[in-house]
């Protein structure tokens, strides 16, 4: 049975939404019968060029509006008319405000489901390598902090968070160049939430942001969830494309300008010294607002170390934004933010609201791992690790890659971004590559308007080594194999099997 969706991305209803509505319209019509079972998510968002969780969040949609029922081993399957009427008849989705509607084109229920699910080759994420999580050292210094700190760790603390470990971002910060005062140093559950803390401080609904183009697509989701519009400036060898930015801000005054610097979520592209400096010079002139997300500044695999651009800032007009999950463990949910002083204030009140402060306990067992030296030790081994997982998967790209299949060469990070021959649509690329136990993000939830189509991002991470070299000898057979039926490769209607 064939069903129709068609979405319009250019309209204000979430792409959930759409799906849904284009999926009830379906049982409506009896197109879709009862009993039937609708597409796995991974196959829907494939196809229709849309995050997996986009999906997802359709299908929830859907069962709490009682049109389907998940069955495990079954998938997703139509319900009887009869069940339907006696779902949740509230109607909640009709008390959303505006910024409740588009949050959820961005949540993401299965980040954790997901991950267990992995029985392929995954170079899609985006995650520190498990097999270096420092689990006994956390496991001995969580003890020590228990026993000796208790009536201290357990209590309330400073919206900030704790001050020896603001301090050892400060000592941190000094491998990036940047010098700040613990007073500035907000700690966060995770950098993402210093980009939406950042984001309710400044934006308006209607306001301009620019980013670089790709980006990292947590970014994208964050300023779309706040109703502002944003401009995309392109990224080449050399970062950000600067030249471009002038004419923009004159155009349009953004409101910031968000940018990874270094080793680019999802390019790895280290922008040069000539563009920050011209950035910084462009932003000062304008009085325009940078956010510097740093987030894989310290994972350098190169043999020069480029300062970040806050440590250039002489306007004070760069809010510095960094994270331990990608240098130590994501699951830690430990970031920061450093601050212009005058903007201190503001983002504490924020943090305080939200969340009062950040878990003091992990805050402490961080800040004891550095000061120990092990973090120090980490990083170390890290990069070490990463590189030879990088030049495994150079190596391998070089060994199997077909005419025409063009990739870059990072000094750092954790992506290898590549171009597909002969204009080869990646969903579909990665349709066939998910049928094949091997995965990569496709590049068009790199662009708020969904460029990219012929763009991959390969992580390098979290593959282990002994599978990097199937993964992309599969990756690689897989496009040899796309290229030999180009004409299957165009989709403007998408028409999902069921
Ligand atoms: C550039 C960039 N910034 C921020 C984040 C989010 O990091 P965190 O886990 O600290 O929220 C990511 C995660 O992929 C990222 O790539």
């Amino acid at each position: 049975m064939e069903i129709k969706i068609k979405l319009d991305r250019q309209s204000k209803t979430p792409l959930y939404r759409q799906i849904a509505s284009q999926i009830i319209d379906n049982i409506t019509v009896g197109t879709l019968k009862e009993g039937v079972c609708l597409p796995a998510e991974r196959k829907l968002a494939a196809i229709l060029g849309v995050n997996r969780s986009t999906v997802i969040n359709a299908y929830h949609d859907l069962e709490k509006q009682g049109y389907v029922t998940p069955h495990v081993g079954k998938g997703t399957v139509v319900t009887s008319v009869q069940f339907r009427e006696q779902a949740d008849s509230f109607g909640w989705q009709e008390l959303l405000s505006g910024h409740g509607e588009s949050l959820m084109n961005a949540y993401n229920f299965t980040m954790s489901e997901l991950l267990r699910q992995r029985d392929l080759i995954a170079m899609d994420s985006g995650i520190a390598a498990p097999e270096l999580y420092p689990k006994k050292k956390f496991a001995e210094i969580c003890q020590k902090i228990l026993f000796s700190e208790a009536d201290v760790i357990l209590q309330y603390d400073s919206a900030h968070g704790i001050r020896s470990f603001r301090e050892t971002l400060t000592s941190i910060m000094q491998n990036r160049s940047v010098e700040v005062s613990p007073d500035n140093i907000i700690v966060l559950n995770g950098s993402q939430e210093g980009l939406d803390l950042i984001s309710r401080i400044l934006l308006e609904p209607g306001d301009c942001v620019i980013m670089e183009e790709p980006t990292f697509l947590g970014a994208i989701d964050i300023f779309r969830a706040y109703g502002v519009r944003i401009i995309g400036v392109p990224v080449d060898s050399d970062g950000m494309v600067v030249s471009r930015l002038e004419n923009i801000i004159c155009r349009v005054r953004p409101k910031f300008i968000y940018t990874i610097p270094t080793f680019q979520n999802p390019t790895g592209v280290c922008m040069s010294m000539e563009r920050r400096q011209r950035l910084l010079e462009i932003a000062g002139k304008h009085h325009i607002p940078i956010i510097e997300d740093d987030a894989y500044g310290l994972l350098n695999y190169g043999e020069s170390e480029t300062p970040a651009l806050k440590s250039l800032d002489k306007h004070g007009n760069v809010v510095y934004v960094s994270s331990m999950s990608k240098m130590l463990c994501p699951g830690l949910r430990l970031g920061w933010m450093a601050t212009p002083p005058s903007l201190t204030p503001f983002v504490a009140a924020g943090k305080q609201l939200t969340n009062l402060h950040t878990n003091n306990v992990l805050q402490r067992m961080v800040d004891l791992f550095y000061r120990e030296g092990h973090l120090q030790d980490h990083i170390i081994r890290s990069r070490r690790y990463y590189s030879d997982k990088l030049h495994l998967m150079l190596a391998a790209l070089e060994k199997h890659a077909p005419r025409g299949l063009q990739w870059n060469k990072p000094t750092g990070g954790f992506y290898i971004w590549a171009t597909l021959p002969e204009n080869l649509s990646a969903i579909q690329v990665l349709q066939e590559a998910v049928k094949n136990k091997v995965s990569f993000v496709a590049g068009p939830v790199f662009y708020h308007n969904s460029d990219g189509h012929n763009k991959i991002r390969l992580n390098f991470s979290y593959t282990k080594p002994e599978l990097i070299n199937e993964g992309i000898k599969t990756l690689c057979y897989i496009i040899k194999n796309s290229l030999k039926d180009p004409h299957k490769w165009s989709n403007n209607e998408i028409k999902p099997m069921v």
